[in-house]
């Protein structure tokens, strides 16, 4: 989606009761959401559950306020060019493809899902599912091999998206790497299945902007682009908090404090290969297993309260350090 186009949308995206305006001309200007919706025809309150509905996910996620504006900015532009039809007024068609950068474990996967979801539930994808792929899934070993296994990956994405992780390997081998027959059969589907399944290629943001670099017909297909950060070392002390939540767990300050050190280190150790929100995620689930063996030998005889089962204690949080 290029600049105009977003421009529009993310204005009317931070002015919600101007979006309705459009809509119910007879009515007085409203000053909520809530009033607006409660105020319009009963064909159009879904939308409004489900701008609450993409909210409430994407609140969920810590951080990432670039990908949650530009979500929105998306969501607007779609309702917008929805009452544009209505009125009779012109909306053309949309290019959604996106490219999206940023190392593992910074929520990629996730944006994807619920980008796929939002965009079936506004009418632009038929079933918003998502197709995870890599290099592997989409190169044959043999010529020809490599442009059916690319197709058959496509027809299994029709009405979702294709979401093809560490897309720049594809580049990787240059010309006569089957790689490129892998790109090349990609940007014929988007031609010939224009509007029928979204593309979203993911990956390191230098290599990103290196494969898209090698062949001059790419930015242009790719007008929506996603930079994903890495965590600050306090995003991932929240994400391992709300891991911890989801599960039935609580970390102990001392806990807390522990990963927090842990997590410094780590983060400048590995640099690139660090990865995020991905990695606290399997400290959590390793401490809930060495909480496991505590408790038990702990409990010979007898049963933890409920307290010492929720419990992640420091010794449990068994860090490289230890
Ligand atoms: N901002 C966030 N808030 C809460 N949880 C998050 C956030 N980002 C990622 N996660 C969680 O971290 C895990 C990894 O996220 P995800 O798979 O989306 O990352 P990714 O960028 O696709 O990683 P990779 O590049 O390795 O495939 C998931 O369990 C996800 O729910
Ligand atoms: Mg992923």
């Amino acid at each position: 989606m290029n600049g105009r186009g977003m421009a529009a949308g993310k204005q009317a995206a931070e002015r919600p009761s101007r979006q309705i305006n459009v809509v119910i001309r007879s009515q007085e200007p409203q000053n909520s959401v809530e009033a607006a919706a409660a105020a319009l025809p009963a064909k159009e309150l879904p939308q409004h559950a489900l701008y609450q509905e993409i909210r409430k996910e994407l609140d969920q996620l810590v951080g990432l306020d670039n990908i949650k504006d530009l979500v929105f900015e998306i969501y607007a532009f779609l309702q917008i060019a929805h009452m544009r039809a209505d009125a009779g007024l012109l909306s053309d068609a949309h290019v959604y493809h996106m490219i999206f950068k940023g190392n593992p474990g910074t929520g990629k996967t996730t944006v994807a899902r619920i980008v796929a979801k939002m965009m079936q539930r506004l009418g632009v994808l038929s079933k918003g599912h998502l197709i995870e792929a890599e290099r592997a899934d989409l190169v044959g070993e043999y010529i020809g091999h490599t442009a059916q296994k690319t197709r058959d990956l496509v027809k299994k994405a029709m009405g979702g998206i294709l979401f093809v992780d560490e897309a720049y390997s594809l580049a990787r081998g240059g010309e006569k790497d089957f790689g490129k027959e892998a790109i090349d059969t990609l940007v014929k589907a988007m031609e010939d299945q224009k509007n029928q399944f979204i593309l979203i290629l993911a990956g390191y943001s230098g290599e990103m902007d290196f494969f898209m670099h090698t062949n001059p017909g790419l930015p242009s297909r790719f007008p929506i682009q996603m930079e994903f950060p890495d965590y600050t070392v306090d995003q991932l002390i929240q994400i391992c908090e709300l891991m911890a939540k989801d599960r039935d767990y609580i970390l102990l300050p001392q806990s807390i404090l522990k990963l927090k050190q842990h997590l410094m280190a780590a983060k400048q150790e590995s640099l690139h290969a660090f990865s995020n929100a991905r990695y606290v995620r399997n400290v959590i689930e390793r401490s809930i297993r060495h909480q496991a063996v505590r408790l038990l030998n702990q409990y010979a005889s007898g049963q933890p309260g409920k307290l010492e089962l929720m419990t992640l204690r420091p010794e449990d949080l068994k860090v490289s350090s230890d």
